[in-house]
């Protein structure tokens, strides 16, 4: 599978985000992850070889896995004849009204969160112990919502605010369901030799139901690292955070236009994201 970043397929077109194209598909949507790499909400110009397929393939894994614990989008990731050429990096799902919330799931503290509670002492504005460090477990797998803001920066919400913003119910739904997912697959995780830190939901209705859609428990949608690393007091990534790291040290001001990965790179991250796949299905990615 060559590395794609741009698709064109002729279907009626409806959405390109920062990673994937989406497109209209008999009443349905069909979802096609590229191999674009977004970090710091900018778009790189090259693919990262095999990305896509892993981000569409351990979706696809998870929706299988998960849905006695809540009803998801996937219908099938089988393509038709005349979409061959998308046969593994992509999916055709039920087209849902999004919610327009991110469900975010955080078991342990890193990222903005520790930097929340470094200064504040607090997630989401909750008081945790004292004491804890970057990467410290937290006594309960956390809710933390923000928003999905149309273009900019997403905004961190309390769950409060989400049950103002989108119903009581609807919000009381989203987190059980965030969390059960969450805790159902850190728990499977850690028996493949990973630790699920956090990660990240997305829901919509489909009529009256809400359901999980977009993209679930992938390496773009959460952070995992290897346990054997962690039990020493490491945090080693196995997942976008490699790359985030070396833009951090890259110098870059994370102001647009993005600057040019280097080759090295590129091939570190796609066998991270390759490994990954590995670990989780005991499969190669196709
Ligand atoms: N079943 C679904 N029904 C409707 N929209 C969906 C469904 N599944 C995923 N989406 C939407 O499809 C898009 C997937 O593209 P991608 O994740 O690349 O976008 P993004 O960069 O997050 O962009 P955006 O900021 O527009 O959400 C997202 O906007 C997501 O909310
Ligand atoms: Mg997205």
């Amino acid at each position: 599978m060559s590395v794609i970043t741009k698709t064109d397929l002729k279907l009626p077109f409806l959405h390109r985000g920062k990673v994937r194209d989406t497109y209209e598909f008999d009443g349905n949507l069909l979802i096609v992850s590229t191999d674009r790499v977004s970090a710091f909400d900018s778009v790189f110009a090259e693919g990262i070889p095999k990305k896509g397929a892993v981000l569409n393939q351990l979706s696809a894994f998870w929706f299988k896995k998960t849905k006695s614990i809540i009803e998801n989008h996937f219908i099938t990731d089988a393509m038709p004849e005349h979409l061959k050429a998308m046969q593994g990096r992509a999916m055709i799902v039920k087209r849902a009204k999004l919610i327009p919330m991110e469900a975010v799931v955080r078991g342990y503290l890193t990222g903005s969160g520790w930097k929340e509670y470094k200064e504040k002492g607090t997630l989401a504005g909750i008081k945790l112990p004292a004491g804890l460090k970057n990467g410290s477990k937290l006594p309960e797998p956390q809710f933390t919502p923000s928003t999905k803001a149309e273009s900019g920066h997403d905004i961190n919400i309390s769950v409060e605010e989400a049950e103002k913003m989108f119903g009581k119910e609807a919000a009381d739904f989203v987190k059980k369901s965030a969390i059960s997912l969450y805790k159902f697959a850190h728990d499977y995780l850690l028996t493949k030799g990973l630790v699920l830190a956090d990660t990240k939901f997305e829901f919509g209705y489909v009529g009256s139901k809400i359901i999980l859609i977009d993209e679930a428990i992938t390496p773009d949608s959460s952070r995992y690292w290897l346990k054997e690393q962690y039990d020493k007091g490491i945090l080693e990534s196995m997942d976008k955070q490699f790359l985030r790291n070396y833009l951090e040290s890259s110098g870059w001001n994370k102001e647009p236009p993005a600057p040019a990965l280097p080759e090295e790179i590129i091939e570190k991250t796609s066998e991270r994201y390759k490994a990954a796949y590995k670990m989780i299905t005991g499969e190669e990615v196709k």
